[in-house]
């Protein structure tokens, strides 16, 4: 079949060891099923594993990929929740220690096929087209419990977005202006933050800038770069929930006195559950969210989806065909 793969991993050149080419198919395997897929999703974690963060060097060539939507060996349709639990592990998956998302233990879905554990096979709604059910799996799953479990607020609330042209920062400025939320969003780009309001954003802001008044919460997930503007934006007692650290985890400053002080909460947030997954597609399908998508190409051509990503040359998610 073919796949989007790692063969090899370069922290300063990920994009030399991706090959686009024939990997073998799947063997069947029991408990696990075999999804043909339509089309898949990239995410930055593609291009952690290129540059060799969490997929160690002795599991390559590995396919990589975590979003995904297909046909079961019935000809279900199905989306793919990408956490893969360890055998014997019950309760939230995201809490089992030795989980591992698809492509960084098991093949991913950036292919012709992948083996899943069935029960990561989430129905999907037949309103859903196959490049909304492809974007949900991660980038949106990761925002959805950001939001909607971790943030700990209520419709009203105000919420500021950092990084508007993500993958995870398009869905949370989606869903949250869907639910009743008031989202504001900071871009670098001007013509990102224009985009940010036409999907939903109710202000826009440059990185950094003093906001017109705090907010009750952020969306963390550009990590260095934003993090003191997240905590300085935070009214007392706010919270910021983070996910990512595209521009690095090690901030100049950490902030410790102002986050004790303002009495803040920092939560930790990683993807979200298969029930959480099963209501997100059941929210986006019954509000008619579109996920913002940047751009669309078949897997012989996901290199050039790559290209965009590395660049943070996007807004909204890279879309792959099958
Ligand atoms: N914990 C989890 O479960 C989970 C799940 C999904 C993603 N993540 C992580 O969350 C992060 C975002 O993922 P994604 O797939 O949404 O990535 P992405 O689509 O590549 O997000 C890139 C965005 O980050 C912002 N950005 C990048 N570098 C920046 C810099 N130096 N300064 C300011 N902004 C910068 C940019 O926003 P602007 O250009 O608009 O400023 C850019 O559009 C990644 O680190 C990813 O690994 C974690």
């Amino acid at each position: 079949m073919l796949a989007a793969y790692a063969a090899s991993q370069s922290a300063s050149d990920p994009l030399s060891g991706l090959v686009i080419g024939e990997r073998p198919d799947p063997e069947p395997r029991p408990g696990w099923s075999v999804v043909t897929l339509k089309a898949a999703g990239l995410n930055h974690h593609d291009v952690w594993s290129l540059k060799g963060v969490g997929l160690p060097a002795d599991r390559l060539p590995m396919v990589l990929g975590c979003d995904g939507a297909g046909l079961d060996e019935e000809g279900n349709e199905v989306i793919v929740h990408a956490v893969v639990a360890s055998e014997g592990w019950h309760g939230d998956e995201t809490l089992d220690p030795r989980r591992t998302l698809l492509s960084e233990l098991h093949d991913g879905t950036l292919a012709e096929k992948v083996l899943v554990p069935t029960a990561n096979l989430v129905p999907k709604p037949a309103g859903l087209d196959w490049h909304t059910a492809a974007c949900l799996s991660t980038a949106w799953l990761t925002a959805y419990r950001m939001l909607f479990s971790s943030a700990g607020l209520t419709p009203g609330a105000t919420v500021l977005v950092q990084g508007a042209g993500g993958g995870v920062a398009t869905a949370l400025i989606q869903l949250g202006a869907a639910t009743g939320y008031r989202v504001w969003a900071t871009s670098r780009d001007e013509a990102k933050r224009a985009r940010a309001l036409e999907i939903g954003a109710d202000a826009v802001f440059e990185p950094g800038v003093r906001l017109p008044e705090r907010v009750d919460a952020v969306m963390e997930t550009v990590g260095a770069a934003t993090w003191s503007h997240s905590v300085n934006s935070l009214r007392p007692g706010g919270t910021v929930v983070i996910s990512g650290a595209t521009s690095g985890d090690a901030p100049a400053k950490a902030e410790l006195t102002k986050i004790y002080f303002k009495q803040l909460r920092v939560v930790g947030s990683t993807m979200g559950n298969r029930q959480e997954l099963e209501r997100l597609a059941r929210l986006v399908d019954s509000r008619g969210i579109s996920p913002a998508v940047d751009s669309e190409f078949a897997l012989a051509d996901a290199r050039a989806g790559f290209e965009k990503m590395v660049a943070g040359d996007l807004f909204g998610k890279v879309v792959i065909t099958t």
